[in-house]
């Protein structure tokens, strides 16, 4: 039997980068650097991220029928996701403006294109995906009403959910029973919640407020502080995240929470315990951080592999 798929529907965009000595002021323009061209979107990243940890991986989603839609479905296939159930749809596809100062803040323009037409296409395309579904991840850039529908098709078929529920948003606490693992940073946490994970007491208080909710395991990703684990089972953990000089965070979430799903849901180990699985995801996402870009910056197993040997 072959190893069960990781099925990751959600958004792919282009980040356009430009680097500036200071952001414009609202009528201002300046000047950026040569534009960079990276193809990212949290769904996108994830089923890079997933693939490249070994698991068999299918994108849902869509993109457009500009320039960018053929590059970004040749990206994703590059690095070992398929694409053959991503719908190109007439018009632009997502884009990221993304300006850089030179203190490393951001500002980004997210334009959601094809991703705000994710609908029922897609939903017929999970259906046909999950009788060999080990897992779903979701995010937050596409419309709610297909992640909510995405939600329900893996719930009624048993396909544990892994959601990222990232950029933030309200909640509805009627749908938390659907979701297996949420995956989210302190600023998401905070948001949802109203807890600021501050210490091992805040932590826990964040994660109950999920699992008493319904949903079975919660993982808090702490940036360089590493992340807290904690499931309806009882089981909590702490990971510390590898010390190293960062280059660029872009995408060390969605390298985590891709690598994670492989690991504990890909059939590719023997120990696919939440342990292990964070143990892996923990190094591919310090190995993320030392690269720039979203996608160009997920590790091979290999790769990751000899960094934790
Ligand atoms: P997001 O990118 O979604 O904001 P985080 O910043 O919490 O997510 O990062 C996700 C994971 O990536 C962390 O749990 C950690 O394992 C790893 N990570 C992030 N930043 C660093 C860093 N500076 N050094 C080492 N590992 C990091
Ligand atoms: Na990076």
């Amino acid at each position: 039997m072959s190893n069960p798929t990781i099925v990751v529907a959600g958004s792919i965009n282009m980040d356009v980068v430009s680097r500036v000595d200071q952001f414009p002021r609202p009528g201002e323009t300046v000047h950026g650097s040569e534009a960079q061209y990276m193809p990212g979107g949290k769904g996108a990243n994830q089923a890079v991220a997933a693939a490249q940890a070994g698991a068999s991986t299918r994108m849902i989603g869509a993109v457009g029928t500009d320039g960018f839609g053929g590059q970004l479905l040749g990206a994703i296939e590059a690095r070992g996701a398929a694409v053959a159930e991503v719908s190109v749809i007439e018009g632009a596809s997502g884009l990221a403006l993304i300006t850089v100062s030179e203190t490393g803040e951001n500002q980004i323009v997210l334009c959601a294109g094809a991703n705000g037409k994710v609908a029922g296409t897609e939903i017929e395309a999970m259906e046909r995906l999950l009788g060999e579904a080990g897992a779903v991840l979701l995010q937050n850039e596409i419309p709610w009403s297909a992640n909510t529908s995405f939600m329900r098709k893996a719930s009624a078929a048993a396909v544990p959910v892994i959601y990222n529920p990232a950029p933030a948003a309200k909640l509805d606490a009627a749908i938390l029973p659907l979701i297996d693992t949420i995956v989210l940073n302190e600023t998401e946490t905070e948001a949802i919640t109203g807890i600021a994970p501050e210490d091992d007491a805040s932590l826990r208080s964040a994660a109950e407020w999920f699992l008493s909710g319904g949903i079975r395991a919660v993982i808090i990703t702490l940036g360089a502080d590493g992340c807290f684990y904690q499931d309806a089972g009882g089981e909590s953990c702490r990971l510390q995240a590898y010390r190293l000089q960062p280059v660029d965070t872009t995408a060390a979430g969605d390298t985590f929470i891709g690598a994670y799903a492989a690991v504990r849901y890909g059939g590719i180990t023997a120990d696919a315990s939440p342990q292990a699985a964070l143990r892996y995801a923990t190094a591919a996402a310090a190995l993320s951080v030392t690269k720039l870009g979203a996608q160009a910056s997920i590790p091979a197993m290999a790769d990751v592999l000899a960094f934790m040997s």
